[in-house]
């Protein structure tokens, strides 16, 4: 049985909460392959809103197991966090999320390292969520990390130890004003390590081949977005880990060969969160309007998001890099009411018009070319089938399936669970 992929297309953010949340009903497994609590991923039912970092998001349905696969981070700090807040759902944790003992370790000082780093870049910080991803997958990278099987040694405390004792070297190194009481945070840490250590641990990579085997369906669910990927992002305004589709090949020890659909997510706009370019970015009264009515603050740190125009040179790109077989519009709900659309088909660069996305696509090399079309004043969030959909709704979906040269199959209307069309 294959493997399907979920991955957001944008710079995150794009509604893969939401949507793998619907999806799960028809999944046995959903994996989360890369990432750790930068991830946002909210989901919306019956009244309820829920915001999930580390979890997979198919954790409210019986009939399926949530995996954190190898190649995510964790915080045991955050992940208590989201277990608190599942108690009040009843659900069998114990044996509906499974953990890869293969998966990385965010300790405390990887998340000061993370707040030191930024302090010393001053301007050209990246804008991190400040949750210790990047020192944290320099660990990995750099074989010095601490993996949750570690956990499961005696001396996991002495392995903590020499590394945190490194890291705070490595913090006066930076020689930047940074205040904490290392004490406090590793009773913390500690505390939460024991509650962790009450998870389910497994080999994640033979589980999933097991599963495979059985025949079970398995969706493996990114984070953050392509344009934030480590090595086809807007480097160095990245993220630290692969988003795009092959990080599920390392994230969970799926072969190439055994990924099915793709599933690529994106809103019907653009938004990104921190620094970095931006080509179709808003300054003016539409971006303020699609904030305010996208309601585009991150899920994680609260920041307001920046706005703008989809862009198609970007979201090409990134349907190429993933290879995407299914495409999912979210937030379309967000446009109603603009009387013109905009849609970047092109960039100026060095006086050239071009159809890709260069090396450096900073403001001051890269200008979006747009077409403009017709937008739609509809409220399209009570609408339950595409046949109500109003026709500039439509040409907008069809200018887009014929760009991307793929199949819009989901178009989202509203944050709920049930504001869903299927197409
Ligand atoms: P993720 O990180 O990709 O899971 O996305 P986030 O949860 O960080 O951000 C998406 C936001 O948009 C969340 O607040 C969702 O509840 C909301 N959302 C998802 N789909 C839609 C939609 O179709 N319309 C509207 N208005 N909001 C949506
Ligand atoms: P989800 O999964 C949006 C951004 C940060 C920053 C850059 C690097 O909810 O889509 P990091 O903390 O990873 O070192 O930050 O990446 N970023 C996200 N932006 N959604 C996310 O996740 C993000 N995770 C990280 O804002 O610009
Ligand atoms: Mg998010």
């Amino acid at each position: 049985m294959a493997v399907d992929l979920l991955l957001g297309l944008q710079w995150g953010d794009e509604g893969k909460g939401k949507i793998v949340d619907v999806l799960t009903k028809n999944y046995d497994i959903i994996a989360r392959f890369q990432g750790g609590p930068n991830a946002g991923h909210t989901l919306e039912f019956d009244g309820i809103k829920h915001v999930l970092h580390t979890i997979p998001s198919g954790i409210f349905h019986k009939n399926a197991t949530n995996i954190v696969g190898n190649g995510v981070v964790i915080d045991p700090v955050i992940f208590k966090k989201e277990l608190d807040a599942l108690k009040k759902f009843n659900l069998d944790i114990k044996s509906i999320l499974l953990i890869s003992r293969k998966a990385h370790l965010i300790l405390p000082t990887h998340r000061l390292l993370d707040a030191a780093s930024e302090a010393s870049k001053g301007k050209a910080k990246i804008g991190s969520t400040l949750k210790g991803i990047g020192p944290t997958y320099m660990d990995k990278t750099g074989r010095n990390g601490m993996r949750i099987g570690d956990l499961e040694l005696d001396n996991w405390k002495e392995k903590y130890r020499a590394l945190a004792n490194k890291h705070e070297a490595m913090i006066d190194f930076y020689n930047v004003d940074i205040q904490y009481d290392l004490k406090e945070l590793e009773e913390q840490f500690c505390n939460a390590v024991e509650e962790l250590k009450q998870l389910t641990f497994i080999d994640s990579e033979e589980y999933l081949y097991q599963a495979q085997k059985q025949g079970k369906k398995i969706l493996a669910e990114g984070a953050q977005g392509s344009l934030l990927d480590i090595d086809f992002g807007t480097y160095p305004y990245v993220t630290s880990s692969n988003t795009t589709a092959a990080g599920a090949c390392t994230g969970l020890g799926v072969a190439p060969n055994q990924i099915g659909d793709v599933k690529g997510i994106f809103k019907a706009y653009a938004t990104r969160v921190g620094s970095g370019p931006f080509p179709t970015e808003l300054f003016d009264e539409v971006g303020e309007t699609m904030g305010r009515v996208g309601n585009e603050f991150g899920a994680t740190t609260g920041r307001p998001r920046r706005c703008g125009w989809l862009d198609l040179v970007a979201l090409k790109y990134a349907v190429r890099v993933n290879g995407v077989t299914e495409l999912m519009m979210m937030k379309g709900d967000v446009l109603s009411g603009f009387k013109t659309l905009k849609v970047a088909t092109a960039y100026t660069y060095k006086g050239k018009e071009i159809m890709h996305l260069p090396y450096n696509i900073e403001a001051e090399n890269v200008s979006p070319v747009y077409k403009e079309m017709d937008g739609w004043a509809e409220d399209l969030t009570q609408m339950t089938k595409v046949e109500e959909f109003p026709k500039a709704l439509n040409n907008y979906i069809d200018f887009l399936e014929k760009e991307l040269e793929v199949p819009i199959k989901i178009v989202s209307v509203g944050p709920d669970r049930t504001q869903t069309i299927h197409r």
